[in-house]
């Protein structure tokens, strides 16, 4: 059987975590980019690490930003991909109010770097575009592969730009391209700013008489929320059809902001009304208030459909951020053998 390599840009996030367990799981070779930093960003994929010069080694990570097309043309022709999954991105949808420029740059032009690197090698490899519900932001629900974008942040017009730069590519060029659009995913491995997870530390915490209050924004937005860990298996089967396309992920249900916060302060044992703060700072310019996802054609196409609720993922995410709490658990095998010097020296 041939081994297949895949490289993940944003290896070192929520879903590229969960993407590069699942495609060593499946036996791929995988390469990583990682963006240089002062500090470690590494902390979601080091149980994956092996030492590079062992003889099973199946990751390799290498430096790269999206910023820089001449790095992600050399690294596309050292590592020559069968399938690349577009991962990276400044993906906070507060934060691109604040840096929309940088978000245009990275989360917009690096796909279209990616796109063009792969064309002007000339490999024949699968391109995975991580697009977003955000971009049908005003659109009302539900929302499915048909319906118009109307985003509502410097993010959401990143991400439409990038949706139709992949689509001009795959129509252009020939190239097996697609998006793959998400709705909301979560995880305990979620940022910590983003309010599920921000949420959840706050009921732990405040479980633990480690702090009393948190402050949120809008308490009104409806999103689907589905789990992680099941939406990188998407990503996967997207690039195992005969033929290129665009699918919709989601669960189907949505919850308001509110919701989800009673559903993990309950799961905590606390009334959320007793801790819950308004402050406008956490306010967006312009909201996207209502997302539900119809993931028909993926079920019918791929196969796929999720199985958690955001209820469930509310008590997943909360005793996570209480397990953790108590302390770190004992070193796997995998962790004793990393190595953060060998990490990521090329
Ligand atoms: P995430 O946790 O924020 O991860 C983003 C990744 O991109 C990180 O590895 C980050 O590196 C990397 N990155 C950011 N800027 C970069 C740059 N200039 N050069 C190279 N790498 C860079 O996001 P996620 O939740 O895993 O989401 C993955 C992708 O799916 C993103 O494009 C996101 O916009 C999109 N998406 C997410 C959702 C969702 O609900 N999670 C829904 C739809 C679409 P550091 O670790 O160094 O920061
Ligand atoms: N982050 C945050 N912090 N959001 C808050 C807060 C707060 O304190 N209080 C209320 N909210 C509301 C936001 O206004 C928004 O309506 C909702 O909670 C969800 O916000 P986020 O968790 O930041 O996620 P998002 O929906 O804006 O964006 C995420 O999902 C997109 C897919 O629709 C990100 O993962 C994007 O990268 C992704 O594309």
């Amino acid at each position: 059987m041939t081994v297949k390599t895949a490289l993940i840009t944003g290896i070192t996030g929520q879903d590229g975590s969960y993407l590069a367990e699942l495609l060593l799981r499946n036996g791929y070779v995988v390469h990583g980019i990682v963006r240089r930093a002062s500090t470690f960003n590494t902390h979601r994929i080091d149980h994956l690490y092996r030492d590079p010069h062992e003889p099973d080694t199946r990751l390799f990570l290498h430096y790269g930003d999206l910023t820089d097309g001449t790095r992600i043309s050399a690294l596309l022709e050292k590592v020559q991909p069968d399938e690349v999954y577009h991962l990276a991105g400044q993906s906070h949808v507060r934060v691109s109010f604040d840096e929309p420029e940088f978000t245009g740059d990275a989360t917009g032009l690096g796909t279209t770097r990616l796109l063009e690197a792969i064309r002007t090698t000339g490999l024949p490899c699968r391109f995975y575009q991580a697009s977003s519900s955000e971009m049908f932001g005003a659109a009302p629900p539900p929302q499915h592969e048909e319906t118009r974008f109307h985003p509502r942040s410097p993010y959401g017009v990143a991400k439409v730009y990038a949706y139709w730069m992949t689509r001009n590519y795959r129509e252009a060029y020939g190239m097996y391209a697609v998006n793959g659009i998400l709705f909301n995913h979560e995880s305990p491995r979620r940022g910590p700013t983003f309010v599920t997870r921000k949420v959840a530390t706050a009921a732990a915490r405040i479980t633990a008489g480690l702090q009393d209050v948190v402050y949120l924004g809008n308490l009104d937005a409806r999103r689907d929320w589905g789990y992680a860990a099941e939406y990188v298996e998407a990503m996967w089967r997207m690039l195992q059809q005969d033929d290129p396309d665009d699918y919709v992920i989601a669960t189907g249900v949505s919850y308001s902001v509110r919701e989800f916060v009673e559903q993990c302060f309950a799961h905590a044992g606390l009334d959320w009304r007793d801790h819950v703060r308004f402050d406008e700072r956490y306010l967006r310019p312009t909201e996207v208030d209502n997302l539900v996802g119809d993931a028909s054609k993926a079920e019918r196409i791929l196969g796929w459909r999720p199985t958690v609720t955001a209820p469930q993922l509310a008590g997943i995410m909360v005793d996570a951020e209480m397990a953790a709490l108590r302390g770190p658990a004992v070193p796997t095998e995998e962790m004793t053998k990393f190595s953060p010097s060998v990490l990521v020296a090329q």
